[in-house]
């Protein structure tokens, strides 16, 4: 059997804070947002809303938007950096909230990477004939973990949920994969519950993000673009066969950045940073579902997705839309 993509669904908080919200707590502006990131607004959970009712309602869109049965799910895949709690895992607080009695149930820790990793992983899962119905999701209340005294990083964040669902088929639909990591970077983009080390660098607990924004851009540019040409030719194509790139949603200059080493259009992308921010693992189904939903992506479009963050990782694949 083959693994094919056939589902999507998204949910973001009500709450919507614009650029000009930053300008009362960090000496920012909005200019300088949306031409160095691209970034207009992001959505924030309430106090009493947390990343498990995110990824819930995103999966309950999806279940309602195809007429889903959830009952036979039997692997749920959950990527986040911000767990309600370490433990239970939050993949397990939804096979109990959702009713999947059959699904075995696991936490993915790839940071912005992360979603991208469960499809690789979804579809080794069904490619190898042991499951046949699996969510993959990708869920963040980063502005609990946002750290508002650092205006490089205060002003990225946003939080939203996406899933999707990966089913057993004869014909499926996600070919060239890649998955890879860095751990020489991990300093350079962390969260951390303890005082601790990274790479023998000393690591101050504050559950914060805390990143080297300049350090992360320039490896996610030249990391995306070899990824992007890898991908390529795994799959036998040039760069004209890619309907749609939906590349984490970081940094607008990024994307324009990697579009332009590889010589991709910019209008062949799908991005979600200009309305949700930077939502890590939920960045890329958010963008792919905005880009469905405004009737660009169309059956039988070839789309590139390709994830990388914390760790470093990084993880794609090339789908062609069913
Ligand atoms: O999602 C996981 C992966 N993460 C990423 O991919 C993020 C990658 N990095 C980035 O997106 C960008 O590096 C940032 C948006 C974080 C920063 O943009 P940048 O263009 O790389 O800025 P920079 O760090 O080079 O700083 C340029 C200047 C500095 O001032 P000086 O030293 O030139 O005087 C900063 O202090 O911009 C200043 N600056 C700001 N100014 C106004 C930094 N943040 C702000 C701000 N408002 N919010």
């Amino acid at each position: 059997m083959e693994a094919k993509l056939t589902a999507i669904g998204i949910f973001a908080p009500e709450k919507v804070i614009d650029n000009h919200y930053f300008e009362k707590i960090v000496d920012t502006n909005d200019e300088w947002i949306r031409s160095r990131t691209g970034i207009i607004t992001r959505h924030y959970a309430g106090e009493d809303e947390f990343t498990s009712d995110l990824a819930q309602k995103a999966i309950e869109n999806m279940a309602a938007e195809y007429h889903l049965q959830l009952d036979d799910v039997d692997f749920i895949l959950v990527a986040t950096v911000t767990h309600d709690q370490i433990m239970p895992s939050m993949a397990c607080q939804l096979q109990y909230r959702l009713n999947m009695p059959k699904a075995a149930a696991l936490d993915i820790s790839a940071a912005c990477g992360g979603f991208a990793y469960g499809l690789v992983l979804a579809k080794g899962l069904i490619n190898s004939g042991m499951y046949r119905k699996i969510l993959v999701v990708g869920a963040e209340t980063l502005s609990k973990v946002t750290d508002f005294t650092d205006r490089t990083s205060c002003i990225l964040f946003g939080d939203g949920a996406g899933v999707v669902l990966i089913e057993a088929a004869e014909k499926g639909n996600i070919g060239a994969s890649v998955a890879g990591a860095d751990g020489s970077g991990g300093q350079d983009l962390y969260l951390s519950t303890q005082n601790t080390w990274i790479n023998g660098e000393e690591i101050k607990a504050n559950n914060k993000i805390v990143q080297n924004g300049r350090k992360v851009f320039k490896w996610a540019v030249s990391q995306m673009a070899l990824q992007f040409n890898i991908l390529l030719e795994k799959e036998g194509l040039s760069v004209e066969d890619i309907d749609w790139f939906v590349p984490h949603s970081a940094n607008m200059r990024i994307i324009e950045a990697i579009c332009k080493q590889v010589g991709l259009p910019i209008e062949k992308t799908l991005e979600s940073l200009s309305t949700y921010g930077n939502t890590s693992s939920a960045s890329i189904p958010l963008a792919l579902y905005e880009g469905l939903r405004a009737g660009k992506v169309k059956k039988g479009d070839r789309v590139m997705m390709l994830g990388f963050g914390g760790g470093l990782t990084y993880a794609g694949a090339i789908v062609q839309w069913a």
